[in-house]
């Protein structure tokens, strides 16, 4: 039987673990910032408030075991560095969807990578999943390399599926399977 719950998890230089009422203000000046949420289905957070509330509800599917939610710190300082969720499940189907952030100031040093990269492995060995599902709009560049680098594979296009920022934004889908991320272990 899967669980849902969030557990610690460590890699080379971060720690992935539950959020807390003490991230509010590091988690409020990721999604404060316009660069992060530029392809994101909401607009920038405006006030600490949002971050409580997004706190509040991680809390909740702490306690109902309904989403995998993590906060992204380094693990030499403890910074709050950003968020990689699982959530969506399908337990039926053992599946769900992955979404991620990482704060503006510290992009291009393959913290997404490492950290998606732990979420995913908890995912199909612990969780035991078969499919991990990403929906990104095609010009957020970085965020498809990321994926493309963890052996997602691209599935679909849709044109105009969000209205964001006043603005209709296409989703490109990508996939993937537990059969990709075990050939892409054996091979590393
Ligand atoms: C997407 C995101 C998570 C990447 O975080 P990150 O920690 O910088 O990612 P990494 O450093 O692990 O990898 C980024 C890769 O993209 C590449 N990249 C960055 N900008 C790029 C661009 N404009 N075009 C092509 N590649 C780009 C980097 O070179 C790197 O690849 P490399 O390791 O082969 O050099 C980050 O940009 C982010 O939080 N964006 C806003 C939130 C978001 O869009 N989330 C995803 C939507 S659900």
């Amino acid at each position: 039987m899967s669980t849902y719950a969030t557990p610690v998890l460590t890699t080379e230089r971060l720690v992935l673990r539950p959020l807390t009422q003490h991230d509010a203000p590091a988690l409020f000046t990721v999604f404060a910032d316009p660069a992060v949420v530029r392809y994101w289905s909401a607009e920038p957070w405006t006030d600490i408030s949002f971050a409580e509330t997004a706190i509040a509800r991680a809390l909740e599917s702490y306690r109902d075991e309904t989403d995998i939610r993590f906060a992204v710190e380094l693990a030499d300082s403890g910074e709050l560095v950003g968020t990689v969720n699982l959530h969506h499940f399908f337990n039926q189907n053992r599946r769900c969807e992955l979404g991620y952030a990482i704060a503006s100031a510290h992009w291009g040093h393959g913290y997404a990578t490492e950290a998606i990269g732990a979420a995913l492995e908890h995912g199909f060995s612990a969780v035991d999943l078969n499919r991990i599902e990403a929906d990104i709009d095609p010009r957020n560049a970085a965020s498809a390399v990321v994926l493309e680098k963890l052996g997602f594979r691209k599935e679909g296009f849709m044109p105009q599926r969000w209205l964001v920022h006043g603005e209709y934004a296409d989703t490109v889908f990508y996939g993937l399977l537990r059969s990709y991320w075990d050939e892409r272990k054996r091979k590393i």
